[in-house]
């Protein structure tokens, strides 16, 4: 053999992993029995959290090199869907610890204060890393979120809080992709033209509606005239900046520009892979807010109006930070503006054939 024999009991060091299970209702004398149960979720999820960060961090190596290299992209867009999967995975547990009951769950659940999932240093890397910044988030016992972290984990985060995230190192590469500019590239105005033609459409059918009320036809057409107006925006560098300011788009206008680009044309093989990796941004964003949810419902279901250990309000905080914390959102906005395959101008035939391959 050429490397020596492996057992694996050593191999996958079974001995310290089965041995991390201590109840504290056990340690008091009052063994409760859905305690362990309580335990091995929360390992399992941080074991799920310990590859998610290893996954993204190799797709965050990837992303902060100045140039992104191609031969990476598959291997990056690839490794974005695994974390998809196994966040699918991780809200299936909730099925799995709602088994036990909230008359259960209070048999040991005095015994945790003030521990709470608020601590968990790995998941706070997760939104971090991917690009939930300090402002982004809801105050926690009016202290900011790291306050609840161990001195050392509170020193790393700073660091982390000042590196690129995943979300910043996407802006800059959709910055820089290229068929944005080009000569006699007017597809952005013909592509203004069908979007406005859609909302117009949109408005004379609520206009035409004989089963709505004037007063709901109001409130829906001048709904439907301010999302063209921030599509009029995209189009418009000042007031896209004006709109950003204001916290209605994070991306740059430049990113958002090659963003739709790459959701319109995805058909084109060059953007086949750009387009993945946006859908798998999307995911990962959907999945965490799905988890957000479960989460609270599962938090409302053991508490009802109880706070958490950790001193929030409990379900309001887990609901309202459903929410708010969100990274990619964007990308879901990007949707509204998007108009049928047969109604997107053909792209000028020097971009086109400069999208395709050639043998
Ligand atoms: C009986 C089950 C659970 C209940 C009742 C519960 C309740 C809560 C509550 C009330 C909070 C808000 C902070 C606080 O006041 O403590 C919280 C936060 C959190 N919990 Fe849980 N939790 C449960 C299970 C889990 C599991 C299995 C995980 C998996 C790791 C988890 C991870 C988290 C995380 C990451 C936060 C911070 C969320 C944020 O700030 O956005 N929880 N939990």
């Amino acid at each position: 053999m050429k490397y020596p024999p492996v057992h694996y009991h050593s191999y996958l060091g079974l001995d310290p992993l089965l041995d991390a299970q201590h109840p504290k209702s056990v340690e008091y004398g009052k063994p409760a029995h859905d305690e362990l149960l309580f335990i091995i979720v929360h390992q399992t999820y941080e074991l799920w959290f310990k590859q998610i960060l290893f996954e993204l961090n190799s797709v965050l190596s990837t992303f902060q090199k100045p140039v992104v290299a191609e031969v990476e992209m598959g291997m990056a867009s690839a490794r974005l869907e695994r974390i998809v999967s196994i966040l699918k995975l991780i809200i299936g547990q909730i099925d799995v610890l709602e088994t036990m009951t909230p008359l259960d769950f209070l048999d040991f659940r005095d015994m945790l204060y003030p521990a709470s999932g608020f601590q968990s240093y790995q998941w706070r890397l997760i939104e971090t890393k991917l690009g939930l910044r300090m402002g982004d988030r809801l105050a926690y016992n009016q202290s900011p979120f790291y306050k609840s972290l161990s001195e050392s984990q509170q020193a790393e985060m700073m660091e982390i809080l000042k590196q690129p995230s995943l979300h910043d190192c996407v802006e800059k590469w959709l910055e820089r992709t290229p068929f944005l500019q080009g000569e006699n590239f007017n597809f952005w105005e013909s592509y203004k033209e069908a979007v406005n033609k859609m909302f117009q459409d949109d408005i004379n059918t609520v206009n035409r509606n004989p089963q709505l009320s004037d007063e709901i036809k109001k409130k829906t057409v001048e709904g439907l005239e301010q999302t063209l107006k921030s599509f009029d925006a995209l189009f418009d560098e000042k007031a896209f900046e004006k709109l950003r300011a204001e916290g209605q788009f994070r991306l740059s206008h430049k990113a958002m520009h090659a963003a739709l680009l790459i959701q319109l044309h995805r058909d084109q093989p060059i953007l086949q892979t750009p387009f993945r990796i946006i859908r798998a941004l999307l995911d990962i964003d959907e999945t965490m807010t799905t988890w957000r949810y479960r989460h609270a419902l599962m938090a409302m279901r053991m508490l009802g109006q109880k706070i958490g250990t950790g001193g929030s309000s409990g379900h309001k905080y887990l609901a309202d930070a459903t929410g708010k914390h969100k990274i990619f959102g964007d990308f879901f906005n990007l949707t509204t503006f998007l108009i049928p395959r047969s109604q997107v101008p053909p792209l000028p035939k020097s971009i086109a054939d400069r999208m395709s391959f050639h043998y």
